[in-house]
């Protein structure tokens, strides 16, 4: 059973909310409340203190709730749902504001958001609203949709909250979804290795870490406690309770983390791009050319290959998971790779496509297994690739169990 936060914006609807807590409490969840100002004008703080018996957090400043109270809640929460969620909340957290107790508390959560809008219809259609909403689906809130009907106002239209009964079903989908790797340890790597030539030069790639930071993220939103090895990223790394990361620069640092928590993990996916060859020597001093000098040669040695090497040693049950990056033959070079490095599946990527590989926010990718057909998935956000992908591998961990 969860921890949940129930943030509750100024919106007649409001008083929905005490039905939508005993509806989370029914079904064994624990459950605080925050208000906002405009919240607790429609249902005083009294009326969730008296549901919950918990201090109802709305005022930033009250130090009778301890010395931090918003970053207590935000910690303390499993799930946030925002209900009902005002189009004066919305635009704010669609920004990242931060100028009350909830909004201060909802930017400061680590948890899953849902959103359930409840306004006028008039402000629903607004474009502002819409733009909104869809910067908050892109960042990752869940929205569960008003629905048509009867407005306070006397007139028919879209914005009323969705029934209490219809959301606690929707936490409930939400929560058994976001157990699916509960108690798996998975292990990813992102962003690129940088192998240094002298002091001041090294040979890199493109890797912004954002294909293996969203993979991350829908780990941990699916419940597993994630190691993530990060290299060289162009993107804010997260923080989470059940995250640990490990900074790496080299090839050689990158396969000393790996090693570390591979034995433990149930899941390891590389996603990282990993150099092949590193130059031979590491001149000590900053390499200067010399006068007449036409070019310079730079002898390269290969790298351990580190998903293959995981490949041949994963134990019993244990899923590891490669990607390719290809700009050419991108099926055939990926089931070469699936083969000779022993993974349980690539993702192929092909890069040299608009919209696919380094540095986009989207993705279009190919999942390979060993004797299946490979699945095309279509162009997606990062952040929907990184959620499918986990679907896929929980679903994969739960059947080898049950073998
Ligand atoms: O970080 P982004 O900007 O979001 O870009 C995402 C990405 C394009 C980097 C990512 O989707 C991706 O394709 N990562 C793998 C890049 C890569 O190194 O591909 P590869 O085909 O060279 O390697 C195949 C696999 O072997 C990879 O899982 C790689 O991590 C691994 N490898 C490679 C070399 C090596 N010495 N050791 C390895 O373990």
């Amino acid at each position: 059973m969860a921890k949940i936060a129930v943030y509750v914006s100024g919106s007649v609807a409001a008083f929905k909310a005490a039905t939508l807590v005993r509806e989370l409490q029914r079904q064994g969840h624990t459950v605080r409340v925050g208000l906002t100002a405009a919240g607790a004008r429609f249902v005083p703080p009294a009326t969730f203190y008296a549901l919950t018996h918990q201090p109802v957090l709305v005022d930033l400043w009250d130090q009778q709730q301890g010395p931090v109270p918003h970053i207590e809640l935000a910690d303390w929460a499993e799930l946030s749902l925002v209900v009902p969620a005002s189009a004066d909340l919305i635009a704010k957290l669609a920004t990242g504001l931060a100028d009350d107790a909830v909004s201060t508390t909802l930017l400061a959560t680590a948890s899953p958001i849902m959103v359930a809008p409840a306004m006028n219809s008039h402000m629903w259609a607004k474009p502002a609203t819409q733009r909104n909403l869809a910067q908050l689906k892109a960042d990752g809130y869940r929205i569960l949709l008003p629905t048509t009907g009867p407005l306070a106002e006397g007139y028919s239209g879209t914005g009323r909250l969705m029934e209490p009964a219809d959301i606690a079903v929707a936490v409930a989908d939400f929560l058994a979804q976001n157990q699916a790797l509960a108690g798996r340890r998975v292990l990813v790597t992102a962003g690129g290795t940088r192998e240094p030539l002298d002091p001041v030069r090294y040979l890199g790639n493109r890797s912004s870490g954002k294909m293996g930071l969203a993979i991350t993220e829908a780990a941990l939103a699916a419940g597993a406690e994630v190691t993530l090895v990060a290299g060289t990223v162009s993107v804010p790394l997260p923080s989470h309770p059940r995250l640990t990361i490990e900074r790496v620069t080299t090839t050689a640092e990158l396969q000393a983390a790996v090693d570390q928590a591979a034995p433990e993990a149930d899941l390891v996916i590389m996603a990282a791009a990993v150099a092949d060859f590193r130059p031979k020597t590491v001149a000590p001093q900053k390499i200067k050319k010399q006068a007449g000098q036409a070019g310079l040669t730079i002898e390269l040695v290969k790298n351990p290959d580190i998903l293959a090497a995981l490949g041949a040693k994963k134990r019993p049950g244990q899923v590891v998971v490669g990607f390719a990056a290809e700009t050419t033959a991108l099926l055939a070079n990926a089931e070469k790779k699936l083969a000779a490095k022993g993974a349980d599946y690539i993702v192929a990527n092909d890069v040299s496509q608009a919209g696919s590989g380094f540095g986009t926010a989207t993705n279009r990718v190919t999942l390979l297994q060993p004797h299946r057909e490979p699945q095309a998935w279509p162009l997606l956000t990062k952040e929907e690739v990184g959620r499918r992908l986990i679907a896929t591998l929980a679903a994969r961990l739960q059947a080898g169990e049950q073998q």
